[in-house]
């Protein structure tokens, strides 16, 4: 949530800000604003809206300097107005902040700084700690045993704060100069060709360079056109480490595509190949997972798995409950980390705690992971973003290696969650009791996906057409089973996230108990029919749809028959192995929620209120 560019070097930071703003608008759109020092001023451009009335707004002022900050908003604290929009200026004129996350403690703030004289302009939390930093530059007129002043003010305000931040600074009396520090918000540093690039994540600094820093919660940087030091709240040096970010700018970039979430669905084949290279046993029985930090034996003795998550995340790890539970033979929970981390539930000495998190940022999940380590626990992350906060503090884990995800709506992220569930639930069942063979067939069946979704990606224009067909109908229910019943679940949030439209996701068979009640021909249901055990049973609840004149689209894999006219749509997708089948499966409801989207000219990327990385609260 809110995305954060500064700039020391020696180009125009305005257009290098503005082009880091449009890669980050995935984090927030409500407002934009950058703030340029020069010529011994803060001049500041900012507009409630997208980064491209930013840029329009921002060809009204002469922007010439070097150093800069810029911001784009989700709005937590204050409405959406030009206002309320960051950067912030402190009452005196000496400094310009721009913020992600929420200070807490900003009521009280404002009351000590507005009794000093201080005045603000904006209803944000973000104006009070700009205020706190100018209060205490002001007090402390030197910097004293050769500190810096304005580093110093910065460190000092946000001893006085409870809350997240990462935030970046700058003051009139110091061009060229830039503070920045993080506590619970990622931040990290770009080391370019003599210039130094901040940001709330790397695509928005990509395009400049590939070495980046990642700050730690607790740190403060301190940017000059000369280098950078880092320093911890209470004064210590920090010996920096260059990372190396393994994607390229074109990743980060649309091609030839129309939105974000197209591009993502379509690189699927390529992203589950990704995710999976390198991580099959030599035999081809089982997976491998360096990165878990545990031995054969330590898992041995692992007898039950607790996940954690949000969102699509949190539907990829009921997957995994699933194929966990039916082929290791070991119980699973899995709770939503925003409950989890309050619900202070009970867990057994031998539980195996995973996280998982596309971003690795997300605030709840980054809690609950941090609640489960300070009850003793060792916690593994499935992440993405290599660098994140979630990837830092976990005790090990898997990187999903899919490039950057910028569609607010994961899409290539989750089936690549899917796919590290199977192979987890593959790797505990060979250590336990899966055979060689079983294990054989298993794994031969991952290697195939990539394949068989590049297939069902095929049935695009036909999905594209019932999409066309069904786009205005205003309530949808997504009915699967089993594996199915957490697809059916994502389906009906793809929906509501990028098209408005209210749709709901259930266990085929419980609709009976409830949702049924909603079934008139204006409300469509989408089942999942997979061959086997259950087939006639799905067929059932077909029948009591169809008995209630609903229209159903059915994602039926191929070699099932349905009763004639049973299904008014009919998607086929290819027969699988069952630790596949949810990742194929999940293609269809992706393409379906894109077209209707774009039937009702929906802006899939940005939707309204939503943003890819939750990192508050
Ligand atoms: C937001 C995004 C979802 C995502 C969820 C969890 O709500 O819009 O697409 O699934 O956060 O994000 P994470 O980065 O933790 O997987």
């Amino acid at each position: 949530m809110c995305g954060i560019v500064g700039y020391v070097g020696k180009q125009k930071a305005a257009s290098i800000i503005l082009e880091g703003l449009k890669r980050l608008e995935y984090r927030g759109y409500d407002s934009a604003g950058l703030c340029v020092l020069q010529d011994g001023r803060l001049d500041v451009a900012k507009k409630a809206g997208r980064v491209e009335v930013l840029a329009k707004e921002a060809t009204r002022h002469r922007f010439n300097g070097t150093t800069g900050i810029g911001h784009t908003r989700w709005a937590t604290h204050g409405g959406v107005t030009d206002a309320n929009a960051h950067p912030h200026v402190s009452s005196d004129g000496h400094f310009a902040l721009i913020h992600n996350g929420v200070i807490e403690n900003y009521a009280q703030m404002k009351a000590f700084l507005s009794g000093k004289g201080y005045t603000f302009r904006s209803e944000t939390d973000t104006e009070v700690l700009c205020n706190l930093i100018a209060y205490h530059y002001a007090k402390e007129p030197a910097g004293q045993n050769g500190t810096n002043r304005f580093l110093e003010s910065v460190r000092k305000a946000l001893d006085h704060v409870e809350g997240t931040y990462g935030i970046a600074v700058l003051c009139i009396d110091f061009p060229g100069e830039m503070v920045a520090a993080r506590k619970a918000s990622p931040l990290l540093v770009g080391v370019g060709d003599n210039e130094y690039i901040l940001a709330s994540d790397a695509s928005a600094l990509i395009n400049r360079t590939q070495n980046v820093v990642y700050l730690k919660d607790g740190e403060l940087v301190h940017v000059t056109p000369a280098g950078f030091t880092i320093s911890t709240l209470d004064q210590m040096d920090v010996s920096p480490v260059v990372d190396r970010i393994t994607w390229s700018v074109a990743d980060a970039e649309l091609g030839s595509h129309a939105h974000f979430m197209e591009k993502e669905i379509f690189e699927q084949p390529q992203a589950l190949e990704n995710t999976m290279r390198g991580r099959f046993s030599e035999d081809g029985s089982t997976a491998n997972f360096g990165g878990l930090n545990l031995s054969a034996t330590e898992l041995r003795q692992i007898d039950r798995f607790m996940f954690c998550a949000c969102g699509s995340a949190w539907h990829a790890c009921l997957v995994a409950e699933h194929l966990i539970e039916r082929y290791a033979r070991l119980p699973v929970e899995v709770d939503y980390a925003s409950e989890f981390r309050y619900r202070n539930s009970p867990l057994d000495r031998n539980t195996l705690f995973f996280v998982m998190s596309q971003s690795g940022e997300t605030i709840d999940t980054l809690a609950a992971l941090r609640e489960a380590k300070r009850k003793g626990y060792r916690v593994l992350a499935i992440n993405n973003v290599v660098g994140s906060s979630i990837a830092r503090e976990a005790d090990g884990g898997v990187y999903q290696h899919v490039g950057p995800e910028i569609g607010v709506a994961s899409t290539k992220a989750f089936t690549s969650q899917l796919v590290l569930g199977a192979m987890l639930a593959l790797y505990i069942a060979r250590l336990r009791d899966m055979s060689f063979n079983d294990g054989v067939q298993y794994v031969n069946a991952l290697k195939g996906a990539p394949e068989l979704v590049r297939q069902t990606l095929r049935q695009a224009p036909l999905i594209k057409e019932i999409a066309q067909r069904y786009a205005k109908h205003a309530d949808f229910l997504f009915l699967g089973r089993l594996s199915l019943f957490p697809i059916a679940l994502e389906g009906a949030l793809k929906l509501k996230e990028i098209s408005y439209i209210h749709a709901e996701g259930y266990p085929a068979a419980e609709m009976k108990h409830g949702p049924i009640a909603l079934i008139t021909e204006k409300c469509p249901s989408v089942f999942f029919v997979p061959k086997g055990e259950i087939f006639n049973k799905i067929v059932s609840s077909m029948q009591e749809i169809k008995a209630r004149k609903g229209k159903i689209i059915a994602i039926v894999t191929e070699g099932c028959e349905l009763p004639p006219g049973l299904a008014d749509e009919v998607i086929p997708i290819p027969d699988c192995h069952e630790a596949v089948l949810p990742i194929v499966a999940t293609v269809p409801v992706q393409l379906l929620s894109y077209y209707i989207a774009l039937a009702l000219k929906c802006d899939v990327d940005k939707q309204r209120n939503l943003a890819k990385s939750v990192t508050v609260e």
